[in-house]
């Protein structure tokens, strides 16, 4: 058993076949949730599919989708209704923006990066905010510190980022009054897929090893180490929580330090 009692509700992540969202799942599932699962790789959730029924002993609901396609948000919203009869915690989890030289990223790349991590979030929500109502239950949007500190390598994720704070405040204002409690995290650098291959990346480009393209990230981030998944699972599930009841509409950053700005 988790930290917090979850039993009887029921949670949708997106994009929890690895990453963030996959340990999101198995902790919520730790703490009793009912799960469904959604992603493109029927493999990778299949794993996670397994790693959440061990910590529960309920099987999920999977989801194989692509959430950037308009009409997926209701899918799975009546996927998680069908299998488990309520909808009490939505993750909006997946995002997958491209970084680089701004000159050299085309407008489907900007196109695309809205697609899944905003309007798959802002869809999401729409879809299933009437039962989050009914269930008087919680939303959490993962966010991402490049909503705060814009980089120039990071023209299409740090928009991004940004749009979703405020849609966050924009909703969680409508919750105060149907009864949904809404919050964003933004995660700092957490080692994910997506981090070990920027590291690839750096190392490979300045003919380094992976362990000195690693201490030459930190450093140039400003902080000790990266972070884990599990970590920003925990801090997803308090706020989740009843420790949580008096945070609304609140982005919290768990970065270790990589935010140096107000
Ligand atoms: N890792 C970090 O350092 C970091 C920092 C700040 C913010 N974040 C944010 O945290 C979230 C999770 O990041 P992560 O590092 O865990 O990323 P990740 O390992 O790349 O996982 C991304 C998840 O999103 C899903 N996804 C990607 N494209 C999709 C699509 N078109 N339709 C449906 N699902 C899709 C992926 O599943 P499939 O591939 O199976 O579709 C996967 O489950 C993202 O929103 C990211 O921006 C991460």
């Amino acid at each position: 058993m988790g930290q917090h009692d979850f039993s009887g509700q029921s949670a949708v992540v997106t994009g929890s076949s690895r990453g963030i969202g996959a340990a999101i799942a198995v902790e919520l599932a730790r703490c009793g949730a009912r799960l469904t699962l959604t992603g493109r790789d029927n493999a990778a959730l299949t794993d996670v599919a397994r790693a959440v029924e061990t910590a529960s002993g309920i099987r999920p609901a999977v989801v194989v989708c692509d959430l950037r396609e308009a009409r997926t948000a209701r899918m799975v919203v009546d996927a998680a209704m069908t299998a488990h009869g309520r909808l009490d915690i939505l993750v909006n989890n997946a995002g997958a923006t491209k970084r680089g030289d701004f000159l050299t990223l085309t407008d489907a790349d900007f196109l695309d990066g809205f697609a899944l991590k905003f309007h798959g979030a802002v869809r999401m929500t729409q879809a299933a905010w009437p039962h989050l109502v009914t269930s008087q239950g919680k939303l959490v949007n993962i966010v991402g510190i490049g909503s705060l500190t814009p980089a120039k390598d990071f023209t299409i994720g740090g928009p991004v980022n940004s749009a979703l704070i405020n849609f966050t405040k924009a909703i969680a204002d409508r919750g105060l009054s149907d009864g949904v409690r809404v919050n964003a995290v933004n995660p700092g650098h957490i080692v994910t897929d997506r981090l070990r291959r920027r590291v690839e990346a750096l190392a490979k480009a300045e003919g380094i090893t992976y362990a000195e393209a690693e201490e030459r990230s930190r450093h140039e981030h400003g902080i000790l180490r990266f972070g884990s998944s599990e970590e920003i699972a925990h801090l997803v599930a308090f706020l989740c929580s009843d420790r949580a009841t008096y945070i609304h509409g609140s982005t919290i950053e768990i970065d270790g330090g990589a935010t140096k700005g107000l």
